[in-house]
């Protein structure tokens, strides 16, 4: 049995960590994803000893205390828990099809759409704007025009029963409203899988957006100019597991050194 920390720092990047008596130490501001990768999944649990302590503090802040001990074999483990925080959840976020119906919480569904308006945007624009969608009745009216424009069968939700759609249109009149409303959307996905949600793109809302109805609710919503829509996010409660990535297609990149 050996601790097998390089140095503090390396164990959790990002947080503040402060060494107690005798191999107990206490973190703090620790991100949520790695307490669930500590606390909340058994088959990544290292052989902790003692007993583990969560405080959530605020929405995003946790800390955790506790005893541990690791085992050389533990090592890669311990590799993959320390990697970046922001690239784990890149790498992990998947497109999510089964949803359950419960709404998430408005303090979620408000800091993922911040996180989409701190997106780039081509020479600081900020050209994409974010139509939250929670009420129901609407909801299954985009959904059912939306199952229209995609040629499915009626009875397909092309929303998998997501309570949430936010939708991102942006600036018609702007050459790079594909792009900034498209980093919108990738930032909000990620947002989502960090809050411990499920999300995906559903497309379709330039062709809604384009009828003279959508428009309209447009100007109901008090929402003036020219807009394309350029994605739906679709936010939800997962139900079932977080899917597999597809092998990640050779050939890619090319490195010119
Ligand atoms: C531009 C774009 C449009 C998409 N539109 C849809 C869609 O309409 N319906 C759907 O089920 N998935 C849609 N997706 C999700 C993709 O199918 C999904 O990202 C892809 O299969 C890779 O899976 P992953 O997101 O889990 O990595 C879309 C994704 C992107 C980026």
């Amino acid at each position: 049995m050996g601790l097998v920390l390089r140095s503090r720092a390396d164990f959790c990047h990002g947080s503040k960590i402060k060494p107690l008596e005798g191999g107990v130490f206490k973190f703090v501001d620790v991100d949520p994803l790695f307490v669930q990768k500590v606390a909340g999944r058994p088959e990544d649990r290292l052989p902790f000893v003692g007993k583990f302590h969560i405080f959530l503090m605020g929405q995003r802040r946790v800390a955790l205390s506790g005893r541990f001990d690791f085992d050389h074999s533990d090592q890669e483990k311990l590799e993959d828990m320390t990697m970046n925080e922001i690239i784990r959840a890149m790498e992990e976020r998947r497109s999510i099809r089964k949803f359950k119906p419960d709404m998430p919480k408005k303090a979620d569904l408000d800091q993922i759409i911040e996180a989409g308006l701190y997106a780039a945007s081509a020479k600081g624009k900020q050209s994409a704007i974010i139509v939250a969608v929670t009420n129901r009745e609407l909801r299954d009216k985009i959904s059912v025009d939306n199952c229209r424009i995609g040629g499915w069968d009626k009875d397909f939700d092309p929303f998998y029963g997501a309570p949430a759609i936010l939708i991102v249109l942006a600036d018609k009149t702007w050459a790079n409203r594909v792009y900034d409303g498209s980093l919108v959307m990738g930032n909000m996905m990620l947002a989502a899988h960090s809050l411990g949600l499920g999300s995906i793109w559903i497309n379709r809302a330039r062709e809604e957006f384009e009828t003279e109805e959508y428009k309209k609710l447009l100007s109901n919503w008090g929402i003036k100019g020219e807009w394309e829509g350029i994605g739906h996010c679709a936010v939800g409660y997962r139900d079932g597991e977080l899917p597999q990535p597809a092998p990640r297609k050779p050939g890619r990149v090319f490195y010119v050194e």
